[in-house]
């Protein structure tokens, strides 16, 4: 089955120089969808994930069925504000200014095995971000997943040397 193909480029979106990487036209196809979820689920199949962690918002359309799949738990890193117990937060520099994010404090036990999901790797601050409330929350990152994959932004690199696994790449 062929993922890109399913994948919707947008350019100039949100912003001119922008080339968008919609993966709406993937989710809204059941079957494209279905082995979306499998291909990643079986890339964490051995590695006893207790929970999967993702971040708002295309993290949670792709981390959950990959949760469900595993019988792992899901946890939802999200935008401030939005989490009602208490959070663990954190800030991060954007090309213009900061960014937020939050986790509920009680998420995550202690050496618990966690694969973090986002729909798409860019420069890998986010991911970044995530991993850090991970850890401080005493969680052990066994892996990041992403079905997409931007390579000239050097994310990989960046999350170095935690292992990275994408579905797609694009230069
Ligand atoms: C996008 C994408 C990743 C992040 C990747 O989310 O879904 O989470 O950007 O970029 P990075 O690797 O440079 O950090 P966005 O911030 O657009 O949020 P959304 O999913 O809520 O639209």
């Amino acid at each position: 089955m062929n993922i890109k193909e399913k994948i919707r480029i947008i350019e100039d979106f949100p912003k001119e120089g922008i080339s968008f990487k919609d993966i709406t036209t993937l989710t809204d196809d059941k079957d494209v969808f279905k082995y979306t979820i499998k291909e990643i689920a079986e890339d964490l199949r051995d590695k006893n994930i207790d929970i999967i962690v993702g971040p708002e918002a295309r993290g949670f359309i792709i981390g959950a069925p990959v949760a469900y799949e595993l019988g792992a738990g899901f946890v939802p890193v999200r935008k401030p504000g939005k989490l009602p117990y208490d959070t663990l937060k954190i800030e991060y520099q954007l090309e213009y200014g900061t960014d937020a994010l939050e986790i509920h404090k009680d998420a995550i036990k202690k050496g618990q095995r966690v694969a973090v999901i986002d729909d798409l790797l860019a420069t890998g601050g986010t991911i970044q971000s995530v991993a850090k409330l991970v850890e401080q929350l005493g969680g052990e990152i066994v892996s990041f997943n992403f079905i997409i994959e931007l390579t000239e932004l050097k994310g990989k690199e960046k999350l170095s040397p935690y292992r990275v696994h994408s579905l797609v790449k694009y230069d």
